[in-house]
């Protein structure tokens, strides 16, 4: 699908750093990730233990992220799609996923990068500075995320950050033509605020 000029020209200006880390832009999503977001989105080993096929479109791409443009990162009830951006070259290299439940409480967190850049702490970097804004600008009590028990990478960087494994399911997802084990983890605003003083 080729998008009109004008639905790209017509997005408001990127809207402001959210975060900045040592290496990275933290910001809301907005229309001017489209392409780069479907680009490490669409690679195989990047989808792999997620949601969706390797093989999104623009067409998808543009309704997903407009649907998300208009929403205040910590808004209840509401999925955040939250960009990582390198300093250096404004490279869109990751995201995260927070979805903070109805009472305003608690959040899921989810994450991808894209595999030119992983194994090189941007993830670790991304996520910390992510929970630490949840917890101590949204005053969040509690995050909580779930993985695949075979995505290695994923379970050992919630672990990394300090999650606790509270859950092994045992062929609890029916998941890209097969039954999967998943783990569940959490993480107290208490937990994350005594090991960063330690
Ligand atoms: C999950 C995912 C984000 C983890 O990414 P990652 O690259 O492993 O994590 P980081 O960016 O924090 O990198 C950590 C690694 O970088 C290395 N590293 C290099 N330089 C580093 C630095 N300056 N700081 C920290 N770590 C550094 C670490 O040693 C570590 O390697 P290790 O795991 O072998 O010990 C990534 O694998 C991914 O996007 N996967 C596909 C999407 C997905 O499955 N998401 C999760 C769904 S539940």
């Amino acid at each position: 699908m080729n998008l009109p000029k004008e639905q790209i020209q017509g997005n408001p200006l990127e809207p402001p750093v959210l975060i900045e880390t040592k290496r990275l832009i933290i910001r809301n999503i907005s229309l001017y990730e489209l392409d780069s977001f479907l680009q490490y989105r669409n690679e195989p080993e990047v989808a792999r233990y997620q949601s969706w096929e390797p093989n999104l479109d623009k067409a998808y791409g543009y309704n997903f992220i407009n649907n998300l443009v208009s929403k205040k990162i910590g808004d209840p009830g509401n999925w955040n799609q939250i960009v990582w951006k390198l300093k250096e070259t404004g490279q869109h290299i990751g995201d995260c996923a927070l979805f903070v439940t109805e009472d305003a409480k608690q959040a899921e967190i989810g994450y991808t990068l894209a595999t030119k850049f992983q194994k090189q702490g941007f993830a670790t970097e991304a996520v910390s500075a992510i929970i630490d804004f949840a917890f101590n600008k949204l005053n969040l009590h509690r995050i909580y995320a779930s993985c695949d028990c075979k995505n290695y990478s994923s379970f050992k960087l919630l672990e990394k950050l300090g999650f606790r494994r509270e859950g092994h399911y045992i062929e609890n997802i029916f998941f890209k033509g097969a039954w999967g084990d998943e783990f569940f983890y959490a993480l107290l605003k208490k937990e994350w605020n005594y090991k960063k003083h330690i």
